[in-house]
Order: C-alpha cells, then sequence, then structure tokens
C-alpha cells in the first residue's frame, strides 16, 4: 500500500499537502488498483542445469541508506532535459556495479556499507506460448525485493541461497527491465543475527539469471543410491503444474537404465530404477553420471554421483566402509581479492588447496556456498558439510525465526540435495545451550530428516572444560546423527603444549567431528614455538593438537579452523589482523603457512584419526 500510495502521490506536485479525505480517496483507489498478489519464490532443484539467460554484467545501481527508493525507484523513470516532473534519482545515468559481486568490495565508499542498495538492468524477451519464465537469483544477501517492469514480482529474506520469482505475468514482448533492492542490514531477528566473525557482504553476491520452463516443470527431485538394496536408485520426482496422472521418466543412458512413473495429486512421482554396473561416488572415484528427468515437454540433465552414508555406532559408513573425514573449514570468500567468491575458478582453486592439504572432506561453513562450490566438490571428489547460518545467538523464541531458519533449510536442501558431495546438512554453529535454543534446533533437525532422510544431520557444539577434561555432554547431541565440537586448545584458552595433558569426556557413543581448532598467525611473521601469531606458534598448536585428538575414541573427522585468512570486523589488531581473522592456514593472498604442512603431513601419513 506504501507503494501505491507513493505512486499516487508522485503524480500530484510534492508541494500539495494530502489531506485526510485525499489520503483516504487515494488509499481507496489505491486498494482498488491493487496489483496482482506477489508469489513467493519457489525452489529449483538444479537450477544452474537449466539453459538459462544469463543477467550477470553490469547492473545500474542507487546506494539508498534512508530506504528512500522503495517510494518509486522500481518505475526506473529517466530524467531528461526540460523534464517537469520531480524526479530525483535515473539508474541509465547511475553508476554500476558487477553482479554476481558484494558491493563492498567494488567501491571503497561502500566498504562497510549497510543498507539498501538499488539494482537495475535492461533485458529483452519474446514470450512464448505454454511456457513459465522464472529470475533465478544465486543469492541475495540479506533481504530483496524484486520488479519486473515496475511490478513486483517476489521478495526474499537469507543471504546465502537461491530462489526463483515467477516473472511470467510481467514480462512483455521485446524491451524489459527488472530493479531490484538488497539490503544487507543485519536484524536482530535475523538468521544470522547481528554479530558474525565474517564480513557482512552485501549485494546480488551470486548470479542472476531467467530460466524459461514449459507451464507443468520438474520444480524439484531427489535421485539416490538406497542404502538396502545394491545398484537401487530411488527417489521422487516433482512436477510443479501437473495434470493428475502426469508422466516422468528418469533415464541413466550410461548404464542404460531408464524408469517411468505417475505422479500423484500432489504432483510428486516416486522413483525406483535398477542401476546393475552403477560405479559408487567417493573421492577416490567421483563418479557422475548423466542423469536426464522428463515430465511432458520438460527435460533437465544433471551431472549426479551416486554413494550411501550413513552411521554404525561411532563408525561413519560412505558407501557401507568406515572413514576418516580428513578435513577443513572453508569459508566462502573469494581467493586473492577476497569479497564472497561465486566462480568455477574460486571454487577450483579453495577447493584445490583442499586437495593439496589431503583432505577427502570439507566443512563448508557457516552457510550454504555457492552451487558453484558443491559442483566442483562432486567433480573434484571431496566430501561436504553445508550449513544453515543459524550462528551464535539468534533469537530462539521467535516463531518468525524459526520460520526463517526453516525456510533456508528449505531453499539450501531443495537446491543442493542431489550433490553426491554433501553427506552432513549441519543445523547451527556454536549455539548457547538452552531449553528455547534445544527446542529450535531439534524441530530443525527434525524438518531437515523430512526433507532428506539419505544424509546425517550435525551442528558444532561448543565443548564446556572441568579444569584440563573438555566435556561433550551438549543435550542437542541427542538430536545429531553426528557430533560437531569446537574447541580452541592452545588459542583460547590453555598453552600450546596444555593439549598434551587435555582429556576428553564425550558423552555420546556417537561419531565426533571436530569441527573448529587452530590458532591465528600473520603470514611471514616468525619467532619461537609460543610466540603469539607467529607462524611457528601456529604449527605448535597444531602439533600438539594432533596427539590429544588421537586420544578421542569416537573421533571419526576433523575440520581445522580455517583454510584461508578471511575478513572481520572482529579482528582489528593493527599489523597482524587488520581486519582478517588469521587462522587461515593459508594467507588472504595465498601464501602457505608452516602450519598447513605439519597438517598436509598428518594426513598424508594418516596419523590422525582411526585408519579406516
Ligand atoms: C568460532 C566460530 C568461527 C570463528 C572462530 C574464531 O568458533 O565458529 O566462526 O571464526 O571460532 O574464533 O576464529
Amino acid at each position: 500500500m506504501k507503494h501505491l500510495l507513493a505512486r499516487s502521490s508522485a503524480i500530484l506536485p510534492a508541494r500539495i499537502v494530502l489531506s485526510a479525505v485525499t489520503v483516504v480517496a487515494l488509499t481507496v483507489h489505491a486498494a482498488s488498483a491493487q496489483p496482482a498478489p506477489v508469489k513467493a519464490p519457489i525452489v529449483i532443484t538444479g537450477a544452474d542445469r537449466r539453459p538459462a539467460a544469463s543477467l550477470d554484467g553490469d547492473w545500474a545501481s542507487i546506494v539508498d541508506p534512508y530506504s528512500n527508493g522503495f517510494s518509486g525507484y522500481f518505475r526506473n523513470q529517466k530524467f531528461h532535459a526540460g523534464d517537469t516532473r520531480p524526479i530525483e534519482y535515473d539508474f541509465s545515468t547511475s553508476q554500476t556495479l558487477k553482479v554476481p559481486g558484494d558491493w563492498n568490495m567494488q567501491r571503497e565508499s561502500l566498504f562497510y556499507y549497510e543498507g539498501p542498495m538499488w539494482y537495475e538492468r535492461d533485458f529483452t524477451y519474446q514470450p512464448k506460448e505454454h511456457t513459465r519464465i522464472f529470475l533465478h537469483i544465486g543469492a541475495a544477501n540479506y533481504r530483496s525485493y524484486f520488479w519486473v517492469n515496475a511490478q513486483k514480482v517476489c521478495e526474499h529474506e537469507g543471504g546465502f541461497t537461491s530462489f526463483n520469482c515467477d516473472v511470467t505475468a510481467a514480462v512483455h514482448a521485446g524491451a524489459n527491465f527488472v530493479v531490484a533492492a538488497v539490503d544487507n542490514t543485519r536484524l536482530a531477528d535475523g538468521v544470522p543475527t547481528l554479530k558474525t566473525d565474517w564480513w557482512n557482504y552485501g549485494g546480488l553476491t551470486r548470479s542472476v539469471s531467467l530460466i524459461e520452463v514449459p507451464d507443468a516443470f520438474t520444480d524439484q527431485y531427489d535421485l539416490h543410491l538406497s542404502r538396502r538394496e545394491a545398484d537401487q536408485i530411488e527417489g521422487w520426482v516433482h512436477v510443479m503444474g501437473a495434470q493428475p496422472g502426469a508422466k516422468v521418466e528418469v533415464e541413466i543412458p550410461e548404464l542404460g537404465a531408464k524408469t517411468s512413473a505417475v505422479a500423484g495429486g500432489d504432483g510428486r512421482a516416486a522413483i525406483a530404477m535398477a542401476a546393475p554396473g552403477l560405479e559408487r561416488w567417493s573421492p577416490e572415484t567421483p563418479k557422475l553420471y548423466k542423469v536426464i528427468v522428463r515430465a511432458g515437454p520438460d527435460s533437465i540433465e544433471d551431472l549426479i554421483g551416486f554413494r550411501t552414508v550413513e552411521t554404525r555406532g561411532t563408525e561413519i559408513l560412505l558407501n557401507g566402509k568406515p572413514i576418516f573425514l580428513r578435513g577443513i573449514s572453508i569459508h566462502g570468500e573469494a581467493p586473492y581479492r577476497t569479497g564472497r567468491a561465486n566462480t568455477d575458478k574460486d571454487a577450483e582453486t579453495l577447493l584445490g588447496w583442499a586437495k593439496e592439504l589431503g583432505c577427502n572432506f570439507v566443512r563448508l561453513a557457516h552457510y550454504p556456498h555457492d552451487e558453484t562450490m558443491l559442483r566442483a566438490a562432486d567433480r573434484m571428489g571431496l566430501l561436504v558439510w553445508s550449513e544453515n547460518p543459524v550462528y551464535w545467538a539468534i533469537k530462539w523464541e521467535d516463531p518468525k525465526v524459526l520460520a526463517k531458519a526453516q525456510s533456508e533449510l528449505d531453499e539450501e536442501i531443495g537446491t543442493s540435495r542431489n550433490h553426491a558431495a554433501i553427506i552432513l546438512w549441519s543445523m547451527a554453529n556454536e549455539t548457547p545451550n538452552n531449553e528455547a535454543r534445544t527446542r529450535f534446533i531439534e524441530t530443525e533437525a527434525n524438518h531437515a530428516r523430512e526433507l532428506d532422510p539419505t544424509r546425517l544431520i550435525t551442528a558444532a557444539l561448543l565443548v564446556r572444560a572441568e579444569g584440563h577434561t573438555k566435556i561433550v555432554d551438549d543435550p542437542l547431541g541427542k538430536a545429531l546423527d553426528v557430533i560437531g565440537a569446537n574447541e580452541y586448545v592452545g588459542w583460547y584458552e590453555q598453552t600450546p603444549e596444555g593439549a598434551d595433558t587435555t582429556e576428553w569426556r564425550v558423552d555420546y557413543q556417537k561419531p565426533v567431528i571436530m569441527s573448529e581448532l587452530g590458532a591465528g598467525a600473520k603470514a611471514g611473521l616468525h619467532g619461537g614455538d609460543n610466540d603469539r601469531w607467529t607462524e611457528e606458534y601456529q604449527a605448535n598448536v597444531y602439533r600438539h593438537q594432533l596427539g590429544m585428538l588421537n586420544r578421542i575414541p569416537q573421533l571419526r573427522g576433523m575440520s581445522p579452523w580455517v583454510l584461508v585468512d578471511f575478513r572481520s570486523p572482529l579482528r582489528n589488531l593493527p599489523g597482524i589482523q587488520d581486519g582478517f581473522n588469521r587462522k587461515g592456514l593459508i594467507s588472504d593472498q595465498g601464501q602457505k603457512k608452516l602450519a598447513f604442512f605439519i597438517l598436509q603431513k598428518a594426513y598424508k601419513d594418516k596419523t590422525v584419526g582411526k585408519p579406516e
């Protein structure tokens, strides 16, 4: 209503004060001219595998710290000399920003900017019969609003998951334009909330495109290897807009496997397909198959690996065999240039460093990463811990906050559920042990299991200490398949040598992943083993940690914090941090620190963790 009223008031010269009657009349008028209701964005599985018209590139932009643009920037008016209208913006003559990309790293003046940013770009389109068109946004941090040809098409909250706005009713033949407002203001009731140990990069941080689909199309599908029957692929395909009885087909040409099924009233068709001779996906053999999913005129070709993951007592079984997860934690920060990572090159550099470290596993912290990272992990053979950004102390008692966390989970799992690399859905990181938090995350975990019963549920828990004993007894552990635990013996507590006399008590007979450990070091700063911030100190922490980890009987993996130094507003020690968290084994400019080689040797010689 605010927008509509603004539109009416923009017709009137700004100096006329709207009387109460006029406002009522305008409100009544506005109400009668109410546009079509804005549809909620939808999840499209494997959106990156569909032919799309990319909208990446330069977008016009207007910085809007007072949220003034909501009064009418979506109309994309242009000012020309002699114009009598009170237009006080014009995208066509404004500065541009690159999409995908956070704005913080594109303009010095935007480095710390938090607030609304307006984007605009033109595109041409030719509507087709029986065809729908979606605006696909890889991610927009944190709240975002979209208009096409001045018609509101959707809005979204959540900074790290992809979503799709149906713009079929808003586009027309020929020239069109899209306007977006992206606001990275941190919210007390956000997910994450006000404080994080990472940079609040704002903007259209991942690719944007237009995706065309038939009226009835496969919006979501899940195809995985049965845990019970060898070489049996099972799952489901959901067809949005399907007529009852619509036929669905799944084919894997390389295996000569094909099956068809009928969608029920809910649009979902159950799939069961024998796939004799299937080569299972694993870090050693990351075999991907072309899988074709057809529904009437719709067809999508995905690249899917097939494997099973489960727990047995304290073991994690990959394809039925115990595995130790030799990992590292990774932020979605671009190597060298910093800012949000969003290209294949970013992904291959980061995961290439993880492979060089000797990893078979990566913890993609603390939020769902770009699809380019997950595709690269599938290709390169790296198992993945994917994480919902329920980070530190969010508003556990607020049902709106739970709904936001669930929605982000829906988008994370719905988008990325067919990546063989992903074996763990993490519900949270380092949350305070209280009843409201436990209820919240138990609800989230149950929701994740309903969405995807084929993977393991975890979370990175805080660990308490009693003297030199570390104790893992957070009640949240009951809701998890795999216990994640964060500890910094040698950095935030004790000396590096303190690890030698630190014992552990884990009150769960479940697999444990030490999801964080480590220390800070400025690359190139050298000194003694106990000179904090030197590479030698960081290496010393790692050396003593490894012995301690081997004394934890349930330990089945580790993802030390962190592969690469990353920007954080919490890290302000001049000459050492300068706005970076320095716990990386590699500096933000790609320099490998001594600790990198300590961990690399331990992974190579398998001197840490149970031998498989
Ligand atoms: C925390 C947190 C990380 C943070 C790290 C650190 O445990 O999970 O996000 O960056 O420890 O203190 O460096």
